[in-house]
């Protein structure tokens, strides 16, 4: 049996991303890392990397938006170590940059929903039966600042009128953290959104302020690592509660 805590991330799939050095900072504190990206072979690549690194991780193939592939996720973990400790739901996507509410291709607006909502809600009840039989389960939803109304740069009320799309995908993560945590509570399942904060995962984006992917991977290890008495229900960046 494995002793260790199992941690699974989605969104695995690019060495730069957040998902890929949360995987790194979590295998350094002596996590078994389930690391998972839609394409298989991206997944495997990053294992590879970490264990080079000596850094314990297996690839599994999991497309969030794809029931069958999920399931089949499921199963694997399932038959592997029979239990989950942490889920962090990181994959996400940012399609239709440009569109604003009035002009916004309503089809591309759904599929970011799918990818943003419904793929992390899928998989948060396909690995829900793994995740209660864990001694301290934990559900980490990677939102961002864009999905709260008051943050003060990114909020709703303050970021100038652009990536409406993503903001709302976001915005609903977020209540969907809030309704989980609070049916969770009794089984002792945490769940809290996180916003990793501006992070520097795509070329050109530290020119323009982006802070160092360890920092944002550190918010999401931060919720991840919670002990017992830790907050549900919430939402974080850097350990500190953010405005809704
Ligand atoms: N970077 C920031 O400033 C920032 C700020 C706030 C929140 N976030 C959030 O942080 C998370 C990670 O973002 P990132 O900056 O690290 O960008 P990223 O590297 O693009 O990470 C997103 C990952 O999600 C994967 N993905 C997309 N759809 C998927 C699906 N259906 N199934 C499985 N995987 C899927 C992508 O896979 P492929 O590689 O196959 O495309 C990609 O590897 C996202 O949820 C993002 O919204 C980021």
């Amino acid at each position: 049996m494995e002793t260790r805590n199992i941690a699974l991330i989605t969104g695995v799939g690019r060495k730069e991303g957040l998902g890929y050095e949360t995987a790194r900072q979590l295998a350094r504190l002596g996590y078994k890392v389930v690391i998972t990206a839609r394409d298989h072979r991206k997944a495997e690549q990053l294992a590879a990397m970490m264990l080079h690194e000596h850094l314990d991780a297996i690839a599994m193939e999991l497309d969030t938006t794809d029931a069958d592939s999920v399931n089949r996720c499921e199963r694997q973990v399932t038959e592997r170590f029979g239990r989950l400790d942490v889920l962090i739901n990181n994959a996400g996507v940012m399609t239709d940059l440009t569109s604003t509410i009035a002009t916004a291709n309503l089809e591309l607006v759904k599929s970011c929903f799918d990818s943003n909502v419904f793929g992390p809600w899928q998989v948060t009840q396909a690995f829900l039966p793994l995740l209660r039989r864990s001694a301290q389960p934990r559900i980490v939803n990677v939102t961002s600042g864009m999905g709260s109304y008051d943050d003060p740069d990114f909020g709703l009320h303050h970021f100038p009128g652009a990536l409406s799309t993503y903001a709302l995908t976001k915005l609903t993560f977020n209540a969907l953290t809030v309704k989980a945590a609070k049916e969770l509570k009794d089984e002792r399942i945490l769940v809290n959104a996180v916003c990793p904060g501006f992070t520097a995962t795509y070329e050109g984006l530290k020119e323009q302020g982006a802070r160092p992917v360890e920092d944002g991977a550190k918010s999401i290890v931060w919720a991840a690592t919670l002990a017992a008495d830790g907050p549900t229900g919430g939402f974080f960046r850097d350990g500190k509660p953010l405005p809704w």
